[in-house]
This record gives C-alpha cells, structure tokens and sequence, in this order.
C-alpha cells in the first residue's frame, strides 16, 4: 500500500461462493469523500439475506470482484466532501446504501443515502433500519396501500422486516397478525405491534388463522417466505385482497382460480426499485417514528466483523434468535 493512505478492516470478497468467500483484510485503503459523498465511522452494520445471495453470484446484482458488501451501517461522520451541507463530522447517523461496502470500519456513501440516528437509538440498532424498515414501508404504504382500519398479515414477522412491517402498521392504525417460529419470536412479535400472534411451525397454525379472522378473511399479507405460503395466503385474503410478496426462496404451484373469485392480486416488490424520491419519502415517515418512538428496531444476533461467515450461514438456516442480524465493529 502506498504511503500516507488509511488503511482498514474490512470484508473483501474476490470470488463468488460459500460464506467462505467473505476475507477478513486489514489493510484496506480507507476512501475519501468527494462532493456529495460522506465517510462514515463503521459501529454497527446490518445483515441481511440479499447479501448472501449476492456473495453467491445467483442474484442479479453482480458487484464488480473484489467488493465489500453491505448497504446499512450505523456510525458517525468522519469526514464530508466539499458539496455537503447535511451533515458534518461527529454527527451520528444510519445509511440505507454505500458506495465502498458495509461490513468495514469506514464506509463511503452519497449524502442522499444517510440519514440523522436519533439519540434514542443505539448503533446496533441504527444498523437495523436501513433495509428493514425501508422495504416494510415500501411493501406496506407503496405497495399495498394500506388504510387504517384493515388487517394485515405479517407472514415471517419475527426477523428485520417483520418486525419493521409490525411496528409500522400498528402505528399506522391497522390490526396485525403475524407469524414466528418460536416461542421466543411469538413473544417478541406481541411486543412490536401484533394484536395476534401464530406460530408458522405448527400443522394446523393456518386454521387458526382462518378461525380468527372468519369470512371476512385478510385485507393484505405481507409475505416473507412466499415458496412456501403463497398458496395458504391466497385461501386467507379478503375479497379484494392482497398479497406481497417481500421474500421468496424457489417455486411453489398455485390455483390461480383462488385470485378470480376474491378478485385478489399477487405483488411482488424490490426496495431497490424505489426511486430517489421515494426514499425521501418513506425517510421521513421512518424519521417521525424514530421521534416519536413507534419505530425502535429489535436487535438479534451480533457478530464480530471476523464472524461474518458464521453470519452469513445462520441467517439463511433460519434457526436463530428473533431480530434483526447486526455486526458489530
Ligand atoms: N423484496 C425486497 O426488496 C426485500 C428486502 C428485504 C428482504 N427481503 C427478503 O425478505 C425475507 C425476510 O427478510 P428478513 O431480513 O426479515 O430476514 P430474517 O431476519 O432472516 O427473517 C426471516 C423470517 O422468515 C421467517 N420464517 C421462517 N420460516 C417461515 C415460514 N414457513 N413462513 C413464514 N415465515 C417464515 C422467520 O421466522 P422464524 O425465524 O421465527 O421461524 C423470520 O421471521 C428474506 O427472504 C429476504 O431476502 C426482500
């Protein structure tokens, strides 16, 4: 390395593969802002599943090799580039993207993509804000449009995004179900909003759905684990219902005759399709439930930057506390 660069830890992947693949280096070029870009002290960064899928090389998003992944970390300004007016060093804020990767002690990002953390919230959990909660806002207020007054089904409400949709349409007056597979995640699900909980490990846990809603059935599901549950969603919609689909991990049949006669429909969604503006926007609603205390992100497993990979397996076997994933640096 030349002299007089800052160097870093930080995760470097240079081939696509196993949790293997992710490199612990430390003598990684610490970058500089420029214009509208900040350098952000690195305290805590979210994990989340795309990340897996992406250090795999099956997803659509190919990063250029060698990279550092991650898009949300949670830490202090370092330093600004000539052009930002938002921020300044010190500030304590949370990042929803970054130009240099995630999973490092520094991370470089457009100032459009960071956002204050509000005193009332830790690092760990400013790193459990990014992804979560922007996708739930997406799936639920863009998507679904939901009213106050209607029911939603969080199906998966245990992890990052269930647990931000729970919180969320709680505060935006609807009535939540949502699913765990633990007792643990049950309890925590009740915590963050659900008015119902059910656990989706049991047999008949669909019944029991279906019982507590009766005919009327279910105004919108937001589901995380549509490979297995899409057809069971279809059976539990309202006429007119919805369902969103926010995660699914292969193939599954359906009859489509289940969509004609509730005239129901079937949406998939990709945060990353949101626009700048967008953003902005679901920003500012996430800010006022930071402010006003609705939106408090429930911190799960916590790793240390060298057991990324440990990460990086336990999130996709599933069996884990409830919570959302963080590193910690
Ligand atoms: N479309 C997008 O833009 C977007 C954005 C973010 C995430 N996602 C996807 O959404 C999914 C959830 O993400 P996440 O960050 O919340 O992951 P996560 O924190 O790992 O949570 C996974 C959730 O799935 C639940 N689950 C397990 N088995 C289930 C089943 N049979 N039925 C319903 N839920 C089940 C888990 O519950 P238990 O652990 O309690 O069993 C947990 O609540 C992932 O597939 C992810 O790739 C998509």
């Amino acid at each position: 390395m030349a002299t007089g660069q800052k160097l870093m830890r930080a995760i470097r992947v240079f081939e696509f593969g196993g949790p293997e693949v992710l490199k612990l280096q430390s003598d990684v070029v610490v970058p500089v802002p420029k214009e509208h870009q900040v350098l952000i002290k690195v305290h805590a960064c979210g994990v989340n599943p795309v990340e897996t899928y992406i250090r795999s090389g099956t997803h659509l998003i190919k990063p250029t090799l060698p990279y550092t992944p991650g898009t949300d970390v949670a830490g202090v300004i370092e330093a600004t580039g000539d052009e930002v007016s938002a921020f300044k060093k010190g500030d304590r804020v949370f990042s929803t993207r970054t130009i240099s990767g995630a999973y490092a002690e520094y991370a470089l990002a457009a100032d459009h993509t960071v956002y204050p953390l509000p005193g009332n919230l830790d690092f760990k959990q400013g790193a459990a804000i990014g992804i979560p909660y922007f996708t739930a806002f997406r799936a639920l207020l863009h998507s679904a449009r939901v009213k106050a007054g209607q029911s939603v089904l969080v199906h998966g409400a245990s992890g990052g995004v269930g647990l931000a949709t729970c919180q969320i349409a709680r505060a935006y007056g609807l009535k939540v179900l949502g699913t765990a597979g633990t007792e643990e995640g049950q309890k925590i699900v009740l915590q963050n909003g659900a008015h119902e909980v059910f656990n989706h490990r049991e047999v008949n846990y669909i019944d029991k759905i279906k019982k507590s809603v009766g005919e009327k059935g279910i105004d919108v599901i937001i589901e995380m684990l549509a490979n297995v549950n899409l057809s069971n969603d279809l059976n539990l919609l309202s006429f007119g219902g919805k369902v969103i689909v926010v995660g699914s991990r292969g193939p599954i049949e359906i009859n489509p005759r289940a969509t004609m006669t509730k005239e129901s429909s079937i949406t998939g969604i990709t945060l990353f399709a949101s626009t700048k503006e967008e953003f902005q926007q679901f920003a500012a609603a996430l800010q006022a439930g930071m402010e006003i205390g609705w939106l408090k992100p429930v911190v799960g497993s916590q790793y240390p930057l060298e057991k990324v990979a440990q990460a990086h397996e336990d999130i996709i076997r599933g069996s884990r506390p409830p919570g959302k994933m963080v590193l910690l640096l």
